[in-house]
């Protein structure tokens, strides 16, 4: 077993056990990916305050979202296709999370199903909706998700249409992948990944096969989701979904303080300040500069998370002192998955918990709550100078 110190450990170990189709679907922006990395270069812009000489004992890293106690305010956000980085990913995911102590979020493109989670990770977990032009795929699977147990709904408002990722293209991504000479001699070179994923029947995308008409293999599927995210999503939709789903609900997308007032008044439970990880809106702000604006438009309204950029327990520091209540990760899970699938989560959250209680106290803090912006050194024209 390697010894696992950070985040980028396991980010060794996964980019070396998937296959390169997989794996560059992960670690990608779209277009010039000039956002993607703005995402972590932009935390690093800001440094933490050392303070010395304080009752640093008994510390506690734990918080609430959605008013659900969690070890750590950090939850997994949606990650398509993480039955693709290791066999059967979502189930172990979630269980990885339940065990530690913190919400997993399941995307409407996984390839384990909801109910499939459900059985084998047990009920409780969030659900993320992609609104797609089918409206009755829309509507059986929210009612899925509600009979399936999850807590609840995070609609996602920021891919009606899809930003470019220059490199699935080129490596024609699809799940599973098409056996060509190429993919074939890749997969070879990865062979606990392939002797796993031969043994596991969970290979496509099983919200959706055998759930939509007419879709049963796939080119059937690759055919129906090209076409299917929905250009016409707008605030009267998000209010219907609102209001079918009728549990807490999650608006997840949000890079303006107009939008995020919008959002507070379609009804949000949260507000999760993206830009999905740089794979949308190319050129975009990172979403820890475009925090204390939404944070200040709506702060004491609804709760206010943050994910895009998130590496290290030092990341999320930053964005909780920012005013964010709570964050989510992508990629630093994905990254344990694709290491080491369940017990890498595991360490993936463990690693940020040790580093959020560590940073936490070298800033003279004892409790999550008590950290703000007086934990910061902020330079002046962080937020300005972009109107
Ligand atoms: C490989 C990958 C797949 C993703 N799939 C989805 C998805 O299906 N639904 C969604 O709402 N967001 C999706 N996202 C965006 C994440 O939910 C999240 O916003 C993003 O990963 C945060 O950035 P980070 O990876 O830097 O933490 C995906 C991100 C990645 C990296």
């Amino acid at each position: 077993m390697p010894v696992i110190t950070c985040i980028e450990d396991l980010k060794r170990l996964h980019r070396r056990r998937t296959p390169r189709m997989f794996w560059d679907y992960c670690e990608s922006g779209s277009y010039t990916e000039q956002t993607f990395r703005d995402n972590c270069s932009d935390f690093s812009l800001i440094r933490l305050r050392q303070r010395v000489a304080r009752d640093l004992s008994d510390r506690d890293t734990s918080g609430t979202m959605l008013g659900q106690p969690v070890t750590m305010p950090v939850a997994l956000a949606p990650v398509g296709s993480c039955g693709m980085q290791y066999p059967d990913g979502e189930i172990l995911a979630a269980r990885a999370a339940a065990r530690f102590g913190v919400p997993f979020t399941l995307s409407t493109m996984s390839i384990c199903s909801i109910e499939d989670v459900a059985e084998h990770a047990g009920p409780g977990f969030w659900f993320q909706l992609y609104v797609m032009r089918d409206e009755d795929f829309v509507d059986a699977v929210i009612e899925r998700a509600k009979k399936a147990g999850c807590s609840a709904l995070v609609l996602t408002l920021d891919l009606q249409v899809l930003g470019q990722r220059h490199k699935d293209l080129k490596n024609g991504l699809t799940s599973p992948p098409r056996p060509t000479i190429p993919n074939l001699l890749d997969i070879l070179r990865r062979p606990r990944w392939a002797l796993a994923m031969a043994r596991t029947p969970r290979r496509q995308f099983r919200n959706i096969v055998g759930h939509v008409k007419g879709v049963t293999d796939l080119a059937d599927l690759t055919a129906w989701t090209n076409e299917q995210f929905d250009p016409k999503l707008d605030w009267s939709k998000v209010a219907r979904i609102r209001d079918q789903w009728g549990g807490k609900l999650v608006l997840k997308g949000v890079l303006d303080a107009e939008d995020a007032q919008m959002a507070v008044d379609a009804g949000a439970d949260a507000v999760v300040v993206s830009n999905h990880g740089g794979r949308q809106l190319d050129g975009a702000l990172s979403s820890i500069r475009a925090l204390p604006s939404i944070v200040r438009a709506v702060g004491g309204q609804t709760e206010v998370w943050l994910d895009s950029g998130i590496r290290s327990g030092q990341d999320v520091l930053k964005a909780l002192a920012l005013g964010a209540t709570g964050t989510m990760i992508g990629r630093a899970y994905l990254h344990g998955l694709g290491a080491m699938g369940e017990a890498g989560v595991t360490a993936a959250l463990e690693v940020i918990r040790k580093e959020i209680d560590i940073t936490m106290a070298l800033c003279g803090e004892r409790r999550l709550r008590d950290v703000g912006r007086h934990d910061l050194l902020v330079p002046e024209d962080f937020e300005g100078r972009w109107g």
